[in-house]
């Protein structure tokens, strides 16, 4: 699809609005409305076959009967005349539309909705909506929306699928200050997603960081490519993160929303920063539309209070960059910009007695310091200082400092005056906030941001295995041909062995004596197991006996699995026993892997036994991943230092155990049209250099 028509909808030159009502307070009215009173230039066609004229305008009975050519409809006709409109538009040779009709997916009516669709592709048209509020761009002077005014400018775009929060948000920035060029309102995606927003946004010169609000992605492998080349920093409020709230979302905008789990791991893995609330989503809007990214974790802290000092340094350890002591040439030259009974330690507290001159010393200092990354500046309203000569100091010492690729934000506590002060320095490009730990959370996203875009550089995401993809489909063609959806254990360790994976030595044996006689070749001690694929939980049906030390245990144990998987399942299907290696014991981890309605093949990994039962200490990627993915998943986890090694414990093998993830990952992302989900449970992880050995394995294949 050409991306070129996406211009139609951000940036045309001629709108047509059809529906175009002749009564105040239809929406078809108001779209109109604003289009004229918020500026558009480019001529604007009413389209309403009962009217002649409208605010002025002439009003034409079709879009085709317009005089001029119209590069974009707005489409406000109700939803069993929106087919013919698409029609007359497509006569006219218009290139987008935006469809703000009701009545489609998002009420079942998917068949129209895919109609409608396929009108507008046939016709080269490109259609954002249904079921949004329109679109505003502040460059553009376009507020093709029903939106009351365009929005506080600035450089943000927030790209949104539920359309009341793009009216509320619109409203917003003006009371937060927070200036915004661009407001998208996707509604039901039918044909323009997030991902060819994104894609077009990251190539707009008005847009210098671009906001999601998100209910579910259709494609969101598609969106993680987009999103990892794009040079701009994105930030995502996902909703639906309670079941409750997944629930209402879906049937909200008629779209899947995944596991939260996965959307924040797919975030982290394509360097989308996260947003935990609406408020939240403002914050870390302003500091990465006006802010650079912070490379490294030394955030100084200057402040003229104590109290918040210490708020900013809570919050800076709650969010991931616990303060550092500056170093001593730092703290040296910090002191002569204070009272002696100053802190120039970290925060650097130059007291209540700091008026503008320590500000501006202090601040143009630290920032001219190699050993800083990023800077927040507090101040506390005192009755002999003015909070706008303040904010007036700071910028001035940001720009006298040269500084431009380190992050400066600033607090301002106080009354009316602080407020105004923090609102000139936001217009004049350094985002200040209200409370110390918001100050420090917007830091933390300029941080998370350069971190995730440092990840995203080291590209070491591993490449398709032919050779392994041609083993493990022969196994899975085997399985298929019985007409199953299960692998049995033993198929399902030569999948994992074929990708590389150490598995537990593990053959099939028919009867007792070939048991036997597979237990003598083995070695003891070892384990049997039942191999059926109609018995999933094999030690719930008494199918697996560990520790066998002789044949004669060997042959016991083969007895007693056959006669309790049949008291079981009278039907089961009985291939044999497993005859297996006894592994020797080490720490228990899981891997596993599922297909996510958004995301696909999703890879899991957490400690094993009572951790993933009670727990749930589990940790998600988006497959394929490479091994720093892999060694980022096992620190992540709660369950971390029991793997690097507690009260004199040895520290596992987490190189080894990250290679096996990633060839995991790999093994899920090749055979993604085969395979439904997997597991890898136990798997034991030995000390350092030691290894790992999968213990059981599982794969269920997709239904064909
Ligand atoms: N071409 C041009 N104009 C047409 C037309 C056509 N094919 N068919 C009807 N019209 C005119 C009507 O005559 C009317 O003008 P009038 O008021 O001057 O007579 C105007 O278009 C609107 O049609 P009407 O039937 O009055 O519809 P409406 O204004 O009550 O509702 C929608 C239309 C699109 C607003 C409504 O169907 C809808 O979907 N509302 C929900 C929108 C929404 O909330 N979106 C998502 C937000 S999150």
């Amino acid at each position: 699809m050409d991306k070129t028509l996406l211009d139609a909808l951000f940036q045309p030159k001629s709108i047509a609005v059809v529906g175009a009502s002749t009564k105040p307070g239809k929406i078809g009215y108001t779209v109109t409305d604003r289009l004229i009173k918020d500026g558009y230039p480019g001529p604007i066609y009413p389209i309403n076959p009962g009217a002649s004229e409208l605010l002025g305008l002439k009003v034409y009975p079709s879009v085709s009967a317009c005089p001029g050519p119209v590069d974009a409809a707005v489409v406000v006709v109700p939803a069993e005349a929106v087919k013919d409109a698409l029609l007359d538009c497509a006569q006219k040779g218009v290139k987008g539309i935006i469809l703000i009709t009701s009545g489609f997916a998002e009420i079942g009516e998917k068949e129209l909705e895919q109609e409608i669709v396929r009108i507008a592709h046939e016709n080269n048209m490109r259609i954002l909506g249904p079921n949004i509020v329109g679109i505003l761009s502040n460059t553009d002077k376009m507020n093709a929306s029903f939106c009351p005014f365009l929005p506080f400018p600035g450089r943000a775009a927030l790209l949104s699928q539920s359309g009341a929060l793009v009216i509320a948000i619109d409203a917003a920035t003006y009371s937060r200050r927070v200036g915004f060029d661009k407001l998208v309102s996707l509604g039901n995606m039918a044909d323009v997603d997030f991902t060819d927003c994104v894609e077009w946004l990251a190539q707009d010169e008005n847009t210098s960081c671009i906001s999601l609000y998100i209910e579910g992605f259709r494609d969101g492998r598609r969106f993680m490519d987009i999103a990892r080349k794009t040079g701009k920093p994105i930030i995502a409020l996902k909703a639906g993160v309670s079941a409750h709230g997944a629930a209402a979302a879906a049937s909200h905008t008629g779209s899947l929303a995944g596991a939260v789990k996965v959307y924040g791991a797919a975030f982290t893995q394509c360097g989308v920063v996260q947003a935990s609330d609406l408020d939240n989503l403002f914050d870390r809007v302003l500091a990465l539309s006006l802010q650079p990214p912070m490379r490294g974790d030394n955030l100084l802290i200057i402040t003229n209070g104590g109290g918040i000092g210490v708020l900013a340094t809570d919050a800076a350890e709650r969010c991931g960059i616990p303060l550092k002591f500056a170093p001593p040439d730092v703290q040296a030259e910090l002191k002569k910009h204070m009272p002696v009974f100053g802190s120039a330690k970290n925060p650097v507290d130059i007291t209540g007695m700091a008026g503008p001159d320590w500000y501006l010393d202090a601040v143009r200092y630290a920032l001219t310091h190699p050993w800083l990354d990023g800077l927040a500046v507090l101040y506390c309203e005192t009755a002999q200082t003015e909070p706008l000569e303040i904010a007036k100091t700071i910028r001035q010492a940001v720009t006298e400092s040269g500084v431009t690729d380190k992050p400066v934000c600033a607090c301002f506590v106080g009354g009316e005056r602080s407020l105004k002060a923090m609102q000139w320095l936001v217009e004049s490009g350094i985002p200040a906030y209200a409370a110390p730990d918001t100050a420090v959370n917007a830091m933390a996203a300029l941080y998370e941001y350069g971190q995730m875009r440092a990840a995203v550089a080291a590209n070491d995401i591993p490449s398709a295995d032919p050779a392994a993809r041609g083993a493990a489909l022969k196994i899975i063609q085997q399985a298929r041909s019985d007409g199953r959806t299960a692998l049995t254990e033993i198929e399902a360790k030569q999948v994992f062995a074929a990708y590389g994976m150490p598995v537990t030595a593990t053959r099939l044996a028919k009867s007792e004596d070939e048991a036997a006689a597979l237990a003598k070749q083995t070695g003891f001690p070892l384990v049997l197991k039942i191999v059926s694929p109609d018995i999933i939980h094999k030690s719930d049906a008494g199918g697996v006996k560990v520790n066998l030390k002789d044949e004669a245990a060997v042959r016991q144990a083969y007895r007693d699995i056959l006669q309790n998987a049949k008291a079981y399942k009278a039907d089961a299907d009985i291939h044999g026993v497993a005859v297996q290696e006894m592994a020797e014991w080490g720490a228990e981890v899981i891997l596993g892997s599922v297909n996510d309605p958004s995301f696909g093949p999703t890879v899991m990994f957490g400690l094993g036994g009572i951790f993933v039962e009670a727990l749930k200490d589990v940790t998600f990627r988006v497959a394929p991943i490479g091994v720093s993915q892999a060694a980022g998943m096992m620190s992540e986890i709660r369950g971390a230092p029991i793997l690097a090694g507690v009260r004199g414990e040895k520290p596992r093998d987490r190189q080894a155990m990250a290679a096996v993830i990633s060839r995991y990952s790999q093994m899920v992302t090749d055979l993604m049209d085969e395979i439904a989900e997997t597991d890898a449970n136990p798997v034991l992880l030995y000390e350092e250099g030691k290894g790992l050995k999968v213990v059981d394995a599982r794969i269920i294949l997709k239904k064909k």
